[in-house]
């Protein structure tokens, strides 16, 4: 009998230690069943035990087991029950004689017995007994696959609606943003007077200095503002790109960070190993580095040490953010890439690494991290050595 290859093969197996009664059982059991099921005989239970895990071991299906009660060796009733246990789906029915009514009774309260047939029985009632059975065994297993599909389909429904929430948040965000943007590029004119101050004092190389810095920061401040109203749009952005070297751009970031208090307090070491020049946005270049460099003077305790390696390999420039700080329990090392995600409470909003992991991709370049917990982090940003963006 064919049968598709990815179908497990449905058996009923019949176990009789009368050889004559039990070439009778199957051969009538075949008659009926030959079209979705093989059946299988044993003369002991011992036997019908082995043939069983043969089948499984072959990817079958043993839908049912048919014992006699009176065996030498190992009766029916505990065949059944050994059987029940290890395959609590199986239907199990037993034959007895009328003085073997007792280990029915044991059977149906221990081997989840289906059905007991008293002997001598009725052939066609036989048959379709067995019919019944089999076809309630159908039943059930569909039951079961239809719940598991259910649950499935349920768990993908609340997945979506997590999305859905998710994206409702972003939306909020984005219209918060768009907001907050406008206002504080209103605000940031008046730093354009800076420029009225360097015309004042014409001759003060120390001023003029300062409103550099301070014409600088502004404009850093203005794409910082468009970097997050583009996230809350939820696009990666293609950015104006110049050949810069990237050991600039980190002194740049370094330089920018000295002026935070907390970092004052580490010792921030510079191993700059090749001068690799990119074509990069400078910019958000520099804002990588500045949050990767913030989150590692945040991890580390005073006097920490937070070590910035560039180095690079055929294709990418590579730098390293070593902080030996507290460093991230496993679990989290998933969450601290999505926006929002973060252990400082008030003190953070959680789109540091959103951002990073956006700019970075912005640049056809990665971001990654390796962190052990108690020993500290590294994050790690490969820039291609060669641009492969193709403008529209
Ligand atoms: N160097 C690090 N050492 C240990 N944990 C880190 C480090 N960098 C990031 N993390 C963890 O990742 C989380 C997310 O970082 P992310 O920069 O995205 O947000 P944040 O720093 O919490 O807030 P902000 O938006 O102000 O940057 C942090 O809250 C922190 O738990
Ligand atoms: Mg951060």
């Amino acid at each position: 009998m064919e049968q598709a290859n990815h179908l497990p093969r449905r058996y009923i197996v019949c176990v009789d230690d009368d050889r004559a009664l039990l070439e009778g059982l199957t051969q009538q059991l075949d008659a009926a069943f030959a079209d979705t099921h093989e059946i299988e005989g044993a003369e002991s239970a011992s036997e019908a035990l082995h043939v069983v895990e043969e089948l499984y071991n072959l990817g079958s299906v043993v839908e049912m087991v048919i014992s006699d009660q009176v065996m030498p060796g190992m009766k029916g009733d505990e065949l059944l029950e050994v059987l029940h246990q290890r395959y609590p789906e199986m239907i199990t029915v037993m034959l007895t004689g009328q003085a073997g009514l007792d280990s029915a009774i044991h059977a149906i309260n221990y081997a989840g017995l289906s059905r007991y047939l008293v002997k001598p029985w009725n052939d066609d009632e036989f048959i379709m007994t067995i019919r019944e059975l089999l076809a309630k065994y159908r039943l059930e297993q569909e039951n079961k696959r239809l719940f598991r599909e259910l649950q499935t389909a349920y768990q993908h429904l609340q997945e979506a609606q997590e999305q859905l929430i998710h994206s409702e948040k972003l939306a909020i965000v984005g219209k918060l943003t768009a907001g907050i943007a406008h206002e504080i590029r209103n605000q940031l004119t008046i730093l354009g007077f800076a420029e009225v101050i360097r015309m004042a004092v014409p001759d003060n190389k120390q001023v003029a200095q300062y409103v550099q810095n301070i014409l600088d920061t502004r404009s850093r401040i203005l794409s910082i503002v468009e970097e997050i109203r583009q996230f809350a749009k939820n696009q990666t952005q293609s950015y104006e790109k110049v050949q810069i070297s990237l050991v600039n751009v980190a002194n740049t970031a370094l330089s920018i960070m000295t002026y935070d208090k907390e970092a004052k307090r580490r010792s921030i070491v510079k191993d700059f190993q090749t001068t690799p020049i990119l074509t990069i946005n400078p910019d958000k270049i520099i804002q990588v580095i500045i949050n990767l460099v913030r989150n590692a003077v945040q991890a580390t305790e005073e006097n920490g040490t937070i070590t910035v390696v560039i180095t690079e390999n055929d294709s990418h420039a590579i730098l390293d953010v070593i902080d030996n700080g507290h460093g991230i329990p496993p679990e989290l090392m998933e969450d601290i890439w999505k926006p929002f995600f973060t252990t400082k409470g008030e003190l953070g909003t959680g789109l540091g690494l959103d951002i990073c992991r956006r700019i970075l991709e912005g640049h056809h370049g990665r971001i990654y991290c390796r962190s052990a917990v108690g020993a500290g982090t590294t994050f790690t940003i490969e820039l291609p050595l060669e641009d492969t963006t193709t403008e529209a």
